[in-house]
């Protein structure tokens, strides 16, 4: 939210290590390394997995600190461990899949060991024989427009997956923004059941516990916020969930940001008695961080 007062470490290590366990491969990357190379690197080598997160901003080690997640597939269906530093002693240790308590956009590292490690390495299953998930409904759509349905390969996946994202998204080195800014918001089934009479057309997706997730986007677009601007802040034309700072217009603050964020949460709970949660997280002192 503001400027940071204190030493701000940019992790830049690099290096990709391999073994084979079985049908499947398990990579370590670098924390350093960058995402998308990184997807690319592994479909080049024929290990697949990670095609639905191209394109996701970041590197390695920002990966499980919020289980980042797009197009039907999240970092915790193929993770298996990390290493990290503890901060306070320096001491090397170990997680597994259990100790980092994934859940959505969510884990440890969000919650009681937030700000307490540095991510150095991450390791991750892949398979070594392709097969695809469409599952996700935009996936499905753009395969299917084009003409793709029966001959997709993790690779074409990718493709895809870029491509949507190209046209939904902004780039962050381009039009900064931190991605989606509020998580989609899990409701009960009776709560979905009543928002589903009163709009038959709110997206919405099933959960294992008879909940239902729905998207925080669909909502702010329905209160009429898609593409608003104040002042050098604002939401983005194509992808309500995304503020976006517009620095060719002389670029907002966070606390300019932030305000917008309040503004779009009361229009939600207004309009839905839905309460919304920022993805993202918040530093400096007008955030609270
Ligand atoms: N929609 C609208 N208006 C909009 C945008 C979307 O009505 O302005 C509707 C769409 O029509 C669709 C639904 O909302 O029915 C969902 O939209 P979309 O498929 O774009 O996904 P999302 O729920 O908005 C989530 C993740 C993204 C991820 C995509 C694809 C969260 C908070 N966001 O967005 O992740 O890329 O699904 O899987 O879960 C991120 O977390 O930073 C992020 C970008």
């Amino acid at each position: 939210a503001d400027d940071l007062c204190g030493l701000v470490i940019h992790l830049n290590t690099k290096g990709i290590k391999h073994a084979i366990v079985g049908d499947c491969v398990e990579v370590c990357f670098a924390a350093g390394e960058n995402w998308h190379q990184g997807v690319l690197t592994t479909l080049q080598r024929g290990w697949y997995g990670l095609e639905n997160l191209s394109l996701i901003p970041g590197n390695m080690g920002a990966a499980p600190i919020q289980n980042i997640g797009a197009y039907g597939v999240e970092l915790a269906d193929l993770f298996v461990s990390l290493s990290a530093i503890e901060i306070a002693t320096g001491k090397h240790c170990e997680f597994d899949k259990a100790a980092c308590e994934f859940a959505y956009r969510d884990s440890l590292f969000k919650n009681s060991a937030r700000d307490k490690y540095i991510i150095v390495d991450i390791t991750l299953r892949l398979s070594t024989s392709p097969a695809v998930n469409t599952s996700y409904p935009a996936l499905a759509a753009a395969a299917a427009e084009a003409g793709l349905d029966g001959d997709l390969t993790p690779q074409v996946v990718s493709q895809l997956v870029c491509q949507i994202r190209s046209q939904k998204l902004p780039d962050p080195a381009v039009t900064p923004n931190a991605g989606s800014f509020f998580k989609n918001p899990v409701v009960a089934g009776s709560t979905a059941a009543a928002l589903l009479e009163q709009y038959p057309q709110m997206p919405s997706y099933p959960q294992p516990d008879q909940r239902k997730k729905i998207p925080a986007a669909w909502l702010i677009d329905q209160c009429g916020f898609k593409g608003v601007r104040r002042g050098s802040v604002g939401v983005h034309k194509n992808q309500a969930l995304v503020l976006v700072n517009y620095l060719s217009d002389g670029g907002g603050t966070g606390e300019q940001l932030l305000k917008l964020s309040e503004e779009l949460r009361d229009a939600v709970w207004d309009r839905f008695a839905i309460r919304l949660e920022i993805e993202p997280r918040v530093y400096g002192p007008s955030g609270k961080g």
